[in-house]
């Protein structure tokens, strides 16, 4: 059955339930638990884990000088096993000299460019997704924290906006999806609740590494919507939806999905 089928399907079949309804805290799931066992497996094991190598290139890059600076992460922060341990778990953040909520990947390429004077890294390249991975690994099993931080009230209110707004020539919000259908089968996947605490993620569909907004963008396409573009406001606004409505959670980073 085509995708957009599938779609329709859902959507008749629920037509029903428009009330759209928060996942209760008690009732969450890891998009792990939605996987194969064969999958989860891969996820859980550090040597058949393929994200893995990924954070082996993050390790060395944060050790690289670069820029104008000639300064490596590492000059500054020390070893990210000490430094960056817990630090994924609370992002994205607020942001003072931007002015601006930054998620993690935003956060890296603020460092890039202001403080190594370099050039940022591109969306969803090899070496952002490799430094977002490794950071993301040093909160492995920490609850989700999102900052109690009054100035990302307006990103988490506008991200929730989103969330229900219906959208693409599906006319479908998130929320219809991932709050009042979970669990279905869409098409040859199940519908997870779509958290965002194993991210970046190596996706065995993509054969690589792909970012939180990669999955977005997926998601969106898949509704027939026109996605945005690559560290869009409306994402980072999702971004901080999605952490709060995950806190707690453990952080898998750096997860498996088929
Ligand atoms: C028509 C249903 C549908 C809609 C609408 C939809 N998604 Fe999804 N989403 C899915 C399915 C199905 C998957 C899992 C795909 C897979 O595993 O192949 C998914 C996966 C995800 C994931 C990954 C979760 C994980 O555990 O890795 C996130 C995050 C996500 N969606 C966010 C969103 C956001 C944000 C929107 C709105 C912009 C959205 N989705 C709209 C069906 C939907
Ligand atoms: C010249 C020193 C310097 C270098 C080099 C540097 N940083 Fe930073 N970094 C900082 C400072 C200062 C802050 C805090 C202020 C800010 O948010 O910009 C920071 C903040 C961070 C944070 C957020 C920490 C938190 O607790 O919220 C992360 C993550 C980070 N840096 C990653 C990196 C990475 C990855 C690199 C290499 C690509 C890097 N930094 C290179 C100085 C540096």
């Amino acid at each position: 059955m085509s995708r957009v089928r599938a779609v329709i399907v859902l959507v008749c079949a629920s037509a029903a339930s428009l009330a759209h309804a928060e996942v209760a805290l008690d009732q969450r799931k890891s998009g792990a638990d939605f996987m194969s066992a064969a999958t989860r497996a891969m996820q859980d094991d550090d040597t058949a884990n393929p994200a893995m190598l990924s954070t082996l290139d993050g390790e060395s890059l944060w050790t690289e000088k670069a820029g104008d600076a000639q300064k490596s992460c590492g000059d500054c922060h020390g070893p990210a096993p000490q430094s960056m341990k817990g630090v994924a778990a609370r992002y994205p953040a607020y942001n003072v000299a931007r002015k601006a909520p930054l998620d993690l990947s935003g956060q890296v390429n603020a460092c890039r460019t202001d403080q190594q004077k370099a050039e940022a890294f591109k969306p969803e390249s090899a070496q952002l997704l490799a430094l977002s991975a490794y950071i993301g690994l040093q909160s492995r099993g920490m609850p989700v924290s999102p900052p109690d931080d009054a100035r990302l009230a307006p990103s988490r209110a506008q991200g929730e906006a989103l969330w229900s707004q219906r959208i693409g020539q599906l006319n479908f919000s998130c929320a219809q999806c991932h709050d009042d259908n979970w669990g279905k089968r869409l098409g040859s996947a199940l519908i997870p609740q779509a958290h965002p605490n194993a991210y970046p993620i190596y996706r065995l569909d993509w054969q690589g590494m792909g970012s939180l907004q990669r999955r977005f963008r997926n998601c969106m396409s898949g509704v027939r919507a026109q996605a945005y573009p690559y560290g869009a406001q409306e994402f980072i606004d999702l971004e901080v939806f999605l952490s709060h409505r995950a806190r707690g959670m453990p952080v898998e980073t750096p997860g498996v999905r088929p």
